[in-house]
């Protein structure tokens, strides 16, 4: 499974970028306008960081999202294109599709949309599960329909479980074999801990120094000294 960062912001790219098991980053109008920095500037800066970062149009007709979708793409050959779920989104993917830029279909709430995404060729397809949850439904039941119609049809486009909100959330997607989990940076944050870990680690830590106060340097003679 990729992990992707839902953020606007450069920094918390950086610091999850230096933990080694970050793939890629979505971005959405909200996100990036939270950062008030210039967002060309913002996407172009994750782009050195990351093999993936989705920018998405914020024109609603055909036309603009077009003109956008080339403008977006034009910036760095990392970014994937968001485009809504939306007739005049089919419209402007079809013809992005035709010039080789790569598509990530935003807002997709039902498996019948997800059909059509496939349909429609796009190298992502983005059910909002958290938002799903938040007015009472089952969002990971969605992502299970989804998985289950992608994989009857041998679709390619590549399943980006988002909207997530918790770490359960990410694992119940991995299970279901979502491709991708694109995560707000506390909750990939929240993957790392677990209060056994530091619990565990303080002990053996004080173990150690217990044993150093009795026994002097307890490191093996090379070791203490390549430490010095
Ligand atoms: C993904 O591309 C979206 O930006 C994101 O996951 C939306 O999440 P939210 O429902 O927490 O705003």
């Amino acid at each position: 499974m990729k992990f992707f960062l839902d953020t606007g912001n450069v920094e918390e790219v950086r610091r999850a970028a230096a933990l080694g098991v970050l793939d890629g980053v979505t971005t959405n109008p909200t996100l990036l306008a939270k950062e008030g920095k210039p967002f060309r500037e913002a996407l172009l800066e994750m782009c050195q960081l990351v093999d993936i970062v989705n920018g998405e149009v914020v024109a609603t007709d055909a036309e603009g999202m077009i003109a956008e979708g080339h403008e977006l793409a034009a910036l760095h050959p990392n970014i994937v294109v968001k485009i809504p779920m939306t007739t005049e989104g089919f419209k402007a993917i079809k013809a992005l599709r035709q010039d080789g830029i790569r598509i990530n279909v935003t807002l997709v709430f039902s498996p019948a949309q997800a059909l059509l995404v496939a349909k429609a060729g796009a190298y992502f397809v983005s059910p909002f599960l958290g938002r799903l949850d938040d007015i009472g439904q089952d969002g990971m039941q969605l992502l299970r329909e989804i998985v289950a119609v992608y994989r009857a049809q041998n679709f390619k486009t590549e399943i980006l479980a988002a909207s997530l909100r918790h770490p359960m959330h990410v694992i119940e997607a991995a299970k279901l074999g979502a491709e991708i989990a694109t995560m707000p940076f506390k909750v990939f944050e929240q993957l790392f801990q677990h209060p056994l870990t530091d619990k565990g680690l303080a002990a053996f830590l004080k173990d150690w120094e217990k044993a150093r106060a009795v026994l002097g340097d307890i490191l093996p003679a090379e070791v203490a000294k390549a430490k010095k």
